[in-house]
């Protein structure tokens, strides 16, 4: 398959994109041959998005627009969703399954943003800038070296080694840190970092604490008043993981006290929606803790990044139909045979589907050159690569078994 060989006319399919979505995006679609790209400034409400979905392949949105299921079913023509951003909660994700629409987004764009700041943090705070740079604001001259340490000796405590953990550990270990971090799953070490089998060793052994662990049940307050007395007397937290993974009552008192001395918080319980909202945390006006408006993975970079990940997803689905990295139609990813027509095939999950198809497509004499098929609880998505001259037929067939949602072909 090449740029020139589609059943589907490149300049047939309608893309439609909202919320300001970045020119890397839009240049990568076009590149691509994708020309039919309209482009709105922000997002539009559930009414607008039922007229604007009509006869539209493609959407791209970030946070702001909700896909409800009443959107999902008067987008007549949708084959995928590319959501520009983290997190795919704004769409109902069951609708989207139900109809066989693809969901894309770009969950580690912004990685090496996070853990680029993580470790500006750490030197911030060990030299306590935040309450120097704010006494020099004030007209306060405080020179002290007493209190003020180094990174270079110093023992990181990571929790979470995952994409940005895993990050951080490399750079920490470039400044002369020793790294430990502490997983709930194994994970392969960096450089000479070292995984804990225990969180209270980890934490015991720690000048610097930082979070980079989900929001899940496993997670929710693992910072509380117990472990935060588990670190070591005079240590820092940072917290730019999830917003209800510290307890910050606990952190508070834990400052207070001078258990801990130095907080970087970018992630809160409540947050408010939009720039200009009111913002309160108890951790307001406590010295040496940076507090900032959730913008650990907020650069150019990563927007950019974003653009391209999701669009290139976006493409390969609609070009070749993989699926990987969906968060609806089961992961599929099937190199293209020469000589084949390739046809997508997408169905409820009851038993018999794929036994139907091949008893009708043998019937019939056409002979399968690839087959895959994924399924998960509500659906399954066969890729099947047919001898070019039969593919019409098998596309017919196809079409007609019970239980289909969704027939493409391409070449
Ligand atoms: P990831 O999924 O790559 O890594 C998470 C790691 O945490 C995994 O290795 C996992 O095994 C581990 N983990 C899960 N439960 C655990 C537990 N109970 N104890 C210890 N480890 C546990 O995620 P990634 O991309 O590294 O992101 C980490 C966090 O950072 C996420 O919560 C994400 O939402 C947040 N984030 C925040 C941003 C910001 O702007 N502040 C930007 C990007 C991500």
């Amino acid at each position: 398959m090449n740029a020139t060989a589609t059943s589907y006319p490149r300049n047939k399919i309608k893309i439609l994109l909202l919320e300001n979505i970045s020119d890397a995006a839009v240049a990568e679609l076009e590149t691509g041959g994708y020309h039919e790209i309209s482009r709105l400034g922000g997002a539009l409400s559930e009414a607008e998005l039922i007229e604007a979905v009509k006869g539209v392949h493609l959407i791209g949105i970030r946070s702001k627009t909700h896909i409800s299921r009443a959107v999902i079913d008067a987008a007549d023509k949708l084959l995928a969703i590319g959501a520009f951003c983290i997190g795919v909660n704004q769409i109902d994700l069951q609708a989207a399954t139900e109809k066989g629409v693809a969901v894309f987004n770009a969950p580690y764009s912004n990685t090496r943003s996070v853990a680029e700041l993580v470790i500006g943090l750490c030197v911030m705070l060990i030299r306590k800038i935040a309450d120097k740079n704010a006494a020099a604001h004030r007209g306060e001259w405080l020179k002290e070296a007493k209190g003020s340490y180094e990174l270079r000796g110093k023992t990181l405590g990571i929790i979470g080694y995952g994409n940005i953990g895993s990050q951080v550990s490399i750079m920490a270990e470039a400044m002369g840190m020793q790294v430990v971090y502490f997983d709930i799953a194994i994970k392969l070490p960096h450089g000479n970092a070292k995984q804990i089998r225990e969180l209270s060793d980890l934490l015991e052994q720690s000048d610097i604490v930082t979070l980079h662990v989900p929001s899940n049940a496993t997670t929710r307050n693992m910072m509380n008043a117990e472990t935060l007395h588990k670190m070591r007397k005079g240590s820092i937290l940072i917290n730019y993981s999830r917003g209800d993974v510290v307890d910050l009552e606990a952190l508070k008192t834990a400052i207070d006290e001078g258990q801990i001395v130095g907080a970087a918080v970018d992630v809160f319980p409540l947050e408010p929606e939009k720039n200009g909202d009111p913002f309160e945390t108890v951790l307001q006006n406590l010295p040496n803790v940076i507090l900032t408006p959730h913008i650990g993975g907020s650069t150019e970079e990563a927007q950019a990044n974003i653009g391209l990940d999701v669009t290139s997803k976006l493409i390969k689905y609609l070009e070749f139909g993989t699926s990987e990295g969906s968060h609806t139609v089961p992961p599929v990813s099937l190199p293209p045979q020469a000589g084949t027509h390739r046809i997508l095939h997408i169905h409820q999950n009851i038993p018999g589907v794929l036994g139907e198809i091949n008893s009708r497509l043998s019937a019939r004499g056409i002979n399968i050159v690839g087959q895959y098929l994924k399924t998960n609880e509500t659906i399954g998505y066969v890729i099947l690569d047919i001898d070019s001259a039969l593919s019409k037929d098998a596309f017919e067939i196809l079409k007609d078994i019970d239980g289909t949602i969704k027939t493409r072909m391409i070449y």
